[in-house]
């Protein structure tokens, strides 16, 4: 079935060899312009953690961006920002987009970066897609974490953070060594005052009417991947590595006008039927519970048979 629990038995030695291979990593291994969209609680802060270790680039999470924008009680845009993010809406695009602006000019974004819960909006799509433009970079991968509303709340209501590190538990699937404490510092850990079930409602709603339109953008511009997001962290880190490995040897990405006049030339079609062979391209996100558990079931034999 499957499975929102993290494996427990993954010790931290088996994590760090699975994505650093530091020995093996050599220069060509480094750097990736990476953006990670999903619902609350599908994992992107998970998930980012390893990225940015395994391709030594930057984490740029507009959400931490903006709760820290919040611990300045005086500050009256601090306080309008705070009230956005506990009625589960979005910040303005105003606000964000400078955060953005003066986060990737920093030395440690030099080899590239990983945006967490950024564009959240068609029209911060557009703008990134002008900044890179104008800096000459470009896009590598659109990870999508596709998981369904019902296993969020769960994940949410369950998770505790280490507010200083970022550090994220979970008190069922990633539980601290000693509860409530930080396994690194001792220190206290935390909620975040949005993980509730009311605001949880709203984000979801919030990220199913704004958010998921990107989703179709950035498939235009044939970055995007869906990864099944139930499955273990690990799978997880494994699947989305792979993805971003394979993506950035390509040229594929087309950004702004040329990618709604592109057409499937016989090149992007073979690109695009690789893809759904190795269970890149398959969106999963609309399937019921019933139908993602036939579908993981299928391609794990098939896995198995050595068929794809
Ligand atoms: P943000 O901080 O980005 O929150 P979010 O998008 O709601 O996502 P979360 O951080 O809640 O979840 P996550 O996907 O990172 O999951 P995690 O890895 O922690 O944004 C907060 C707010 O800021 C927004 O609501 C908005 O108001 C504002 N904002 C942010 N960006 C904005 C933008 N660009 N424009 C406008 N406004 C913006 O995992 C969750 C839990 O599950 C953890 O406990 C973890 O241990 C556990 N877990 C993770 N993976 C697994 C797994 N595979 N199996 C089992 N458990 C798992
Ligand atoms: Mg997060």
């Amino acid at each position: 079935m499957p499975s929102s629990s993290m494996n427990k038995n993954e010790t931290n030695e088996q994590k760090q060899s699975l994505l650093k291979n530091d020995d093996k990593q050599n220069k060509t291994d480094i750097g990736a312009n990476i953006i990670l969209i999903g619902a609350p609680g599908s994992g992107k802060g998970t998930q980012s953690a390893r990225l940015v270790e395994r391709y030594q680039i930057c984490q740029i999470s507009t959400g931490d961006l903006l709760r820290q924008a919040t611990q300045d009680k005086t500050s009256l845009e601090g306080e309008k920002i705070r009230r956005v993010m506990e009625t589960g809406g979005l910040v303005d695009d105003e606000t964000v987009m400078s955060l953005i602006d003066k986060s990737i000019n920093k030395p440690e974004c030099r080899n590239g970066f990983l945006f967490d819960g950024f564009p959240r909006t068609i029209y911060q799509g557009e703008q990134l897609e002008q900044l890179l433009e104008s800096r000459q970079k470009r896009l590598d991968a659109v990870l999508e974490y596709a998981i369904e509303d019902d296993h969020l709340k769960r994940r949410i209501l369950g998770r505790l953070i280490h507010k200083s590190s970022g550090r994220t538990y979970h008190e069922e699937f990633n539980p601290p060594k000693q509860p409530m404490k930080d396994d690194i510092t001792g220190e206290k850990l935390e909620r975040r005052s949005d993980d509730t079930n009311e605001t949880l409602s709203a984000r979801l709603t919030t990220y199913h009417k704004q958010t998921k339109p990107l989703i179709d953008f950035y498939r235009q511009r044939n970055i995007h991947r869906s990864i099944d997001a139930t499955q273990s962290v690990n799978d997880v880190s494994k699947q989305s590595i792979e993805i971003v490995d394979y993506l950035r040897k390509q040229s594929t990405y087309k950004p702004s006008t040329s990618a709604i006049r592109q057409t499937e030339t016989d090149d992007t079609l073979t690109i695009k039927s690789k893809s759904i062979i190795n269970q890149r391209d398959v969106d999963t996100s609309h399937l019921s519970n019933n139908f993602l558990f036939i579908y993981n079931a299928v391609i794990s034999v098939l896995r198995d048979r050595g068929i794809i």
